[in-house]
This record gives structure tokens, C-alpha cells and sequence, in this order.
């Protein structure tokens, strides 16, 4: 039997439970890597068409949220500080997030909260951070909410975290688990919910286990267009209709390979998607770019690279000029060394992490 959760069922309803005074909560959380992405919208935070990550490992947010009752005045209160520094423009979109939360976790506002935040990966690195920032914050208010009622189950509680972390950024609800998350109502998968991300449901076939996602840091720059500017403008979008029902398709097929292990069949479904993407952007009204040459260059290495050697190495893309090198445990050795002989000179300043999939957010306890 499998239950899907609905907006009532994430509403805090024991306003008489006592809540601590003080103390501290601290998450560990993944960034993630879409292999069908998620672009295009709709109020409250609900994506037009479902999504699957890879979650991340070595890109993470470690966030420490305190909470004390002693000096508040039932409003949402809160400084953030990022790598130490106390950051005032980070306020708006968290304000905003908490805003979005309170409806389900009221008990935010009896709270004065001190966020201390801080990434693995260079800030402005082109590495979008919503998705471990948000679920990160997410996670902490949701041990804050076990504390209050620790009769919560882990599956609630994993749920109602990627459904808090999806009002912060739609990603954000695909980095609570591993190794893969599905994100958005789909007909293969009976669980699959647009209000949060679930596990992958089946067991991944070997190749995919240990997946490697080396990522070329091509362009540090601000983006010239933000990912919810580019989610809107699917709206209006002349291919939209179209670019949904084949999110759909391509989920199911890679629901297939990931089971089977086709290698070849992920590289063409991958591949295809991080195109799509980017074409919606060209596509649109108005129309941007956010790949640099040197993204293009990469794409072409890659290309002859596999022309020639018979390699499963592919890329994806994200909205931004950076590339995701994605590659089985099994050809490491081989493709890490075409990666630095051929990939490197396009990054900027050489830069670049090695990443591959993890298995999710972890709770750091507190000393
Ligand atoms: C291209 O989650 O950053 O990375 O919901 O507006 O915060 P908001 O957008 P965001 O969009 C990410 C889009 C993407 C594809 C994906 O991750 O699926």
C-alpha cells in the first residue's frame, strides 16, 4: 500500500505542544544534478512537469539554524550569516521562504532564529546553491518540529522537509534523499507526488551506482537571467505543451534504463534533456543564452571523445554555462585523465570538483 500526502496532511496542528526554549540544529545537505529537468513552474512552487537528480555528494551546505524564544515578538524573526559574515541581501528570499512556511510550521513565529551558513563549493561558482541552501534550512525547521512532536515518522518527516524546501526552490525538494529522487506526479511511480521528492523507489542497476559528476567551472559570472525569470517565461512558451509531455516520456524511459543499465540509452536521454533545457531559453519570449563557447567547446570534446573510444562519458547542464561530466565508476580511471588532458583548459582558472552521487542530507550533532 503507499500513501500520498496532501497539502492538509503538512499542516502543524498541536498548538498546545510545548516548544523549546532554545538550542540548536545543524544539517549537511546535498546539491543535486537533474537528468529530466524541471523547468517551467506554476503557484505554489508546483513544477509543470516531473523531475529526476542524481544527488550530489561533495557539493553540500552545512547550515546551523539557533532558535530562542527569549526575545521575540511573535513575527518571523531572523539574521543570517554566510561564511561568518552577516549578509543582509541573503535576507529577502529567506523572509520570503519562511512566509511560505509558517501556514505549516506555525510555530516558526515564536522564535527569534540565528542562521550561520556555509557551502563546500566557491560562492558565485555558477553552482546554483537554492537547492542544498534551501533544503538545508528546510531540514533544520523540520527537526525543530520532531523536537515539538517526536512521534513524527522518518518518511513524514523526509516528505514534509522536501515539501518545505520545495517553497524555498522547486530543487531543493529532490536533496533531502539518494542516490536518485523523482520530484513531480508521474504515471510509473504510484508515490510520486508535484508537492515533494520521493527516493527512487527500485533498485538501480550496478552502472549507475557510484556515478561520477565532475563539474567544469566554465563561467563564474552572475546569471544574466534567474531560474525563476526562466521557469515564468515557460508560460507564454510556444513549445511548452510539447516540451511537458516529452519530460514525461523521457522519465519513463530512463525509469527503463536505470534498471537495465543501458548506458548508451542514458547518454542519448541525458544528453537530450540538458539540450532541451537550453532550447527552451533560446525559445523563449524574451529569448536568452546562458552556455559560453567554451561550454560548447567541452560538448564537442566530449562528442569525438566518444566517437572515438567507445566511452559512456556524457555531460548535462544546468541554467548556467557550467558543465556536469557525468561517468560509471568502471571508466574513472580513463575518462579523469581525458577530463584534465582535454577538459581542463576550458574552465575558468582551471576550476572544477570532482563530485558524484551521495545519499543525502545528514543531521550534524550539535557539541
Ligand atoms: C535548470 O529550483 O533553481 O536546475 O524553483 O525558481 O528556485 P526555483 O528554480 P530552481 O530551478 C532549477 C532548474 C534547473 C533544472 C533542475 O534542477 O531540474
Amino acid at each position: 500500500m503507499y500513501k500520498i500526502l496532501t497539502e492538509q496532511d503538512f499542516i502543524f496542528k498541536n498548538t498546545n505542544a510545548n516548544t523549546p526554549e532554545k538550542g540548536n540544529i545543524t544539517w549537511k545537505t546535498p546539491s543535486n544534478i537533474a537528468l529530466v529537468k524541471y523547468w517551467g513552474k506554476r503557484e505554489p512552487q508546483l513544477p509543470e512537469n516531473p523531475s529526476i537528480s542524481f544527488t550530489l555528494d561533495a557539493c553540500f551546505t552545512l547550515t546551523t539554524l539557533e532558535f530562542d524564544k527569549s526575545d521575540n515578538d511573535e513575527s518571523i524573526d531572523f539574521d543570517i550569516f554566510f561564511e561568518g559574515e552577516k549578509k543582509e541581501t541573503f535576507k529577502p528570499k529567506i523572509a520570503t521562504f519562511f512566509k511560505r512556511i509558517q501556514k505549516y510550521v506555525p510555530f516558526i513565529t515564536a522564535y527569534k532564529f540565528t542562521i550561520n551558513s556555509r557551502n563546500s563549493f566557491p560562492h558565485s561558482s555558477g553552482i546554483a546553491s537554492s537547492a542544498s541552501g534551501m533544503s538545508a534550512l528546510a531540514l533544520c525547521v523540520m527537526s525543530l518540529e520532531k523536537q515539538i512532536n517526536p512521534t513524527i515518522t522518518g518518511d513524514y518527516f523526509n516528505k514534509k522537509a522536501s515539501f518545505l524546501a520545495r517553497l524555498g526552490s522547486g530543487s531543493a525538494s529532490r536533496s533531502i534523499e539518494g542516490e536518485l529522487v523523482v520530484w513531480g506526479k508521474h504515471d510509473d511511480f504510484n508515490e510520486s507526488s508535484d508537492l515533494y521528492g520521493i527516493k527512487y523507489p527500485t533498485e538501480i542497476h550496478k552502472n549507475f551506482k557510484n556515478y561520477h559528476d565532475t563539474i567544469l567551472l566554465v563561467d563564474k559570472g552572475e546569471k544574466q537571467v534567474s531560474s525563476t525569470v526562466g521557469h515564468n517565461l515557460m508560460h507564454q512558451h510556444p513549445f511548452a505543451k510539447q516540451r511537458f509531455a516529452q519530460a514525461h516520456e523521457n522519465l519513463s524511459k530512463l525509469n527503463t534504463i536505470l534498471q537495465n543499465g543501458n548506458l548508451k540509452e542514458f547518454i542519448t536521454i541525458v544528453e537530450s534533456e540538458a539540450l532541451t533545457l537550453h532550447a527552451m531559453m533560446l525559445t523563449s519570449n524574451p529569448y536568452f543564452i546562458l552556455m559560453k563557447p567554451n561550454t560548447l567547446e567541452i560538448i564537442n570534446k566530449i562528442w569525438d571523445f566518444r566517437a572515438t573510444t567507445n566511452s559512456s562519458v556524457c555531460f548535462t547542464l544546468d541554467a548556467g554555462a557550467n558543465v556536469h561530466i557525468l561517468f560509471p565508476e568502471k571508466e574513472a580511471e580513463i575518462i579523469n585523465k581525458f577530463i584534465v588532458n582535454e577538459l581542463l583548459q576550458f574552465c575558468q582558472n582551471g576550476q572544477y570538483i570532482c563530485d558524484g552521487v551521495g545519499f543525502g542530507a545528514k543531521q550534524i550533532k550539535n557539541i
